[in-house]
């Protein structure tokens, strides 16, 4: 907005204080000029020095330091994120291990250093003037001259943020083509990930595989690639998947199909969660990736593929098991447990979390779950099934054979 100086050397904006307190002038800001007069200024000599001020921001110590200062800070701040390259336990975007993840990073990283560049820039400039131009004690009490009209400056400001939205446009535009754009090779592996509250099953169609929030996947080499493409569906409500080392989030909505791949180049324990508010236990769908080496994943596979052990000291709870409503809610290849409603069990106990990585998977925590999963993921679908001491004990002893 247009200033101009009132008569009590008030600002005030031109034609609105300025209007009530005198009478519309023809040029308002006449008053303005009038006043740049009193200071002896012409309205170039103004410009002059304003471009002379742009020299001294620049060359002085002070600019120097400050944005020195912001640097360090930033430094120090963000350098723990870029330490090493291996799966971190924790989610971490600025460690990517997995191609649509690490596109995903150079383009932030872009995105920072501009919106930093101008972060300095424009922080350095108002700290800069705040000190530069503080008010002191042999100031006169006189308004500093008000600057206006300057067609480099306008040009300026209106010329650089348009060629910055452009460039920032075109980087991201890039990204999302080729993440999103990118086509299955033959041997890609295929994976269906349905969301539930509060949990992730997770299928294997080509492999007969079913488990739940531990996606086991294989590793690419560098001579033979072998991304995994995810089917994403939800069984309620929308969840997200997001596994930030490998890859960017994806919604999960219901009644659609969505799809995203990821292609991790190092073994190891990748986490990640929903990330999409979905309810009272959202914060505890967790998501496990567990990235192979290939002859691992082999191994792996072959042993989900196993029929479910069925080990004649656990007979006692199988029975159990096989009369009460579980078998309604959860499956166990090959028998009648045909449930679909909860988790596969038939290798329940090849999975390091209980309750989508709410507890480990340890036989305490098992018992406790069972007993009643209330207590420890209050909300969740399974109830307590009022179990006796007994049946609680022969069901756990079975379960703990599901290898
Ligand atoms: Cu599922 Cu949040």
């Amino acid at each position: 907005m247009l200033s101009c100086i009132g008569p009590k050397s008030n600002i005030q904006p031109c034609g609105s204080l300025l209007e009530k307190t005198q009478p519309r002038q023809s040029d308002e800001c006449q008053v303005t000029r009038d006043r740049f007069a009193e200071f002896g200024f012409q309205v170039s000599e103004l410009r002059l020095r304003t471009s002379m001020s742009g020299f001294q921001i620049l060359s002085n110590r002070w600019a120097f330091g400050i944005a020195s200062f912001l640097w360090c800070v930033t430094i120090v701040l963000a350098g723990p994120a870029f330490a090493a390259d291996v799966p971190t336990g924790v989610t971490n975007i600025f460690k990517p291990l997995s191609t649509p993840a690490q596109a995903i990073y150079e383009v932030s990283l872009l995105v920072l250093a501009i919106c930093a560049g101008i972060f300095l820039v424009v922080a350095g400039l108002l700290v800069y003037t705040l000190f530069r131009f503080r008010q002191r004690p042999t100031d006169d009490g006189h308004e500093p001259p008000q600057i206006y009209g300057s067609n480099q400056l306008e040009f300026a400001w209106t010329v650089i943020p348009i060629v910055t939205v452009f460039v920032l446009f075109l980087a991201t535009a890039r990204t999302i083509y080729d993440v999103q754009g990118a086509l299955p090779p033959a041997d890609a592996l295929n994976v269906t990930v349905i969301g539930h509250q509060w949990w992730w099953e997770i299928r294997y169609p080509e492999l007969g595989i079913v488990t739940a929030n531990e996606m086991h996947v294989p590793a690419g080499e560098a001579s033979k690639r072998r991304p995994t493409f995810l089917k994403l569906e939800s069984a309620d409500v929308a969840h997200s998947f997001w596994v930030p080392q490998l890859a960017g989030k994806t919604d999960v909505i219901p009644n659609r199909e969505n799809r995203m791949w990821i292609e991790p180049i190092e073994p190891g324990i990748y986490v990640g969660n929903c990330a999409e508010y979905c309810g009272m236990q959202h914060a505890h769908m967790l998501l496990r990736v567990i990235v192979h080496s290939p002859g691992d994943f082999e191994k792996w596979t072959a042993a989900q593929q196993q029929p479910p052990v069925d080990d004649p000291q656990a007979r006692a709870g199988r029975d159990v098991f096989f009369t009460t409503s579980c078998i309604n809610c959860h499956t166990i290849k090959g028998t009648k447990a045909m449930g679909t409603f909860g988790p596969d069990l038939t290798h329940l106990m090849s999975r390091e979390t209980l309750g989508a990585g709410t507890v480990p998977n340890t036989a305490e925590k098992l018992q406790a779950w069972v007993r009643d999963p209330q207590t420890i993921k209050e909300g969740c679908n399974m109830p307590n099934m009022q179990l006796t001491e007994n049946e609680l004990n022969q069901i756990v002893a079975y379960l703990l054979t599901l290898k």
